[in-house]
């Protein structure tokens, strides 16, 4: 028997409470060993639980518990959770977690630290809820260089701009649905400002290129500029608005990595990437696009990859599964200001396209009176701010501007 605990029983830990109690007799037959959730922190009560006995409001009945070999922390945020996280660790516990605030944040200190005490520091449910990706990522794909990782990394925001998109739904409306669901962050910022994809793209971009790269070095937008005119003017141009996070590895070795809504072209693999599934395609140099695909959020499909990590954990209890990356210091990072991209922009103005195609050269345009939208195409960040300024001083206001995303 392998005593386990569970720090956190809110969407994702009860879940992960659920699986292993429903679950059980199946864990079993593939450890050969019975995981016994022993304690579960949380400062709410849960009397209808099954194992409300086992509950405790004291950390220190983790700490200190010498049967306790694999903690699973699923609170969420970093405080307490770096703090309980680096205890355990240090005590000697394998630690399994959700927390991509706390992986991105912290994660090359807590993977130096866990070599450092020969335990397992897991996170598969960090990215991509359900979705098998860093196992994935850190093993079968190994052979690879990674040329490209690009993904919609956030359920809350696909499932927002899907309800916009079939239903013609607002924003408001779509995002209360989505945290009724339980997709959401706490702080649903999180989600629409593009911090919580940014988090997940930045411990993807560490597992591939092997130096932390924290989520404040990554240029972030979310999806609160984003209206239904633009919804309307991306369908006319054979494209879908996905909120999108990429990395890329460039000729001169550093990588180039942003968050931001892109006009996904239908054809894209990406385009049709619906509701709260996530979607993340890794371009690898042998085999060329890999896509993975599925529900990126939500109670049992996030705890279905915790507890996939925790009977990894439980069978290598005295051994460490190689997942690592060195501290970064984001000098393999290139500025906004040089990434590359084709871009559209919604205008209103007299002779609105007219004097953007004088502006920016070749251009699509779609025109509909004064207002309309083009896309450009692809320039340095830098180059394109200047032009827009130019735009401007010409009379033309610009409504909204959005990265094509080359998918
Ligand atoms: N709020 C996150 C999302 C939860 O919507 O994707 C899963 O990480």
């Amino acid at each position: 028997m392998v005593s386990v605990a569970v720090m956190g029983h809110g969407v994702v830990g009860s879940g992960v409470v659920e699986i292993l109690l429903t679950h059980k007799q199946k864990l079993f037959s593939r450890l050969g060993e019975e995981i016994y959730v022993k304690k579960v922190l949380d400062l709410r009560e849960f009397p209808d639980s099954p194992i409300a006995d086992r509950f405790t409001k004291n950390f220190d009945d983790i700490i200190n518990d010498l049967e306790i070999r694999v903690v699973v922390e699923v609170m969420g945020g970093l405080n307490p959770a770096y703090d309980y996280v680096k205890r355990c660790i240090k005590a000697g516990k394998s630690v399994v977690t959700s927390n991509k605030e706390l992986v991105a944040a912290h994660g090359a200190e807590l993977l130096e630290l866990a070599r450092q005490e020969n335990v397992n520091f897991l996170f598969e449910a960090s990215v991509g809820g359900g979705i098998p990706i860093i196992r994935p990522m850190n093993q079968c794909l190994v052979a690879n260089n990674v040329d490209e990782i690009a993904g919609i990394l956030n359920g809350t925001t696909n499932f927002i701009l899907t309800k916009m998109i079939e239903d013609g739904m607002q924003f408001e409306d779509a995002l209360k649905l989505a945290q009724d669901l339980g997709f959401a962050e706490r702080n649903p910022a999180a989600d629409i400002e593009g911090h919580d994809a940014c988090r997940k793209i930045c411990i993807l971009a560490s597992l591939a290129f092997g130096k932390h790269v924290y989520p404040e070095a990554v240029h972030t937008e979310g999806i609160t500029n984003i209206t239904l005119e633009d919804v309307k003017f991306a369908e006319k141009f054979g494209c879908v608005i996905k909120l999108i996070g990429r990395v890329k590895k460039l000729e001169n070795g550093k990588i180039d990595i942003v968050t931001a809504p892109m006009l996904v072209p239908k054809k894209s693999q990406l385009a049709n990437i619906d509701y709260e599934f996530n979607g993340i395609m890794v371009r690898g140099d042998c085999t060329g696009d890999v896509v993975f695909y599925g529900k990126g959020a939500g109670k049992l499909p996030t705890a279905s990859a915790v507890c996939a990590d925790i009977v990894d954990c439980c069978m290598h209890l005295k051994k460490r599964r190689f997942l690592f990356w060195a501290d970064g210091d984001g000098s393999n990072i290139i500025s906004v200001d040089d990434s590359v991209f084709g871009m559209y922009l919604r205008l209103n103005g007299e002779d609105a396209a007219a004097k953007a195609e004088k502006v920016f050269g070749k251009i699509q345009a779609i025109e509909d009176g004064k207002r309309g939208a083009v896309i450009t195409e692809a320039m340095p960040m830098s180059e394109f701010n200047k032009k827009c300024d130019e735009l401007t001083a010409g009379g033309v206001n610009i409504l909204s501007t959005i990265r094509m995303g080359d998918l």
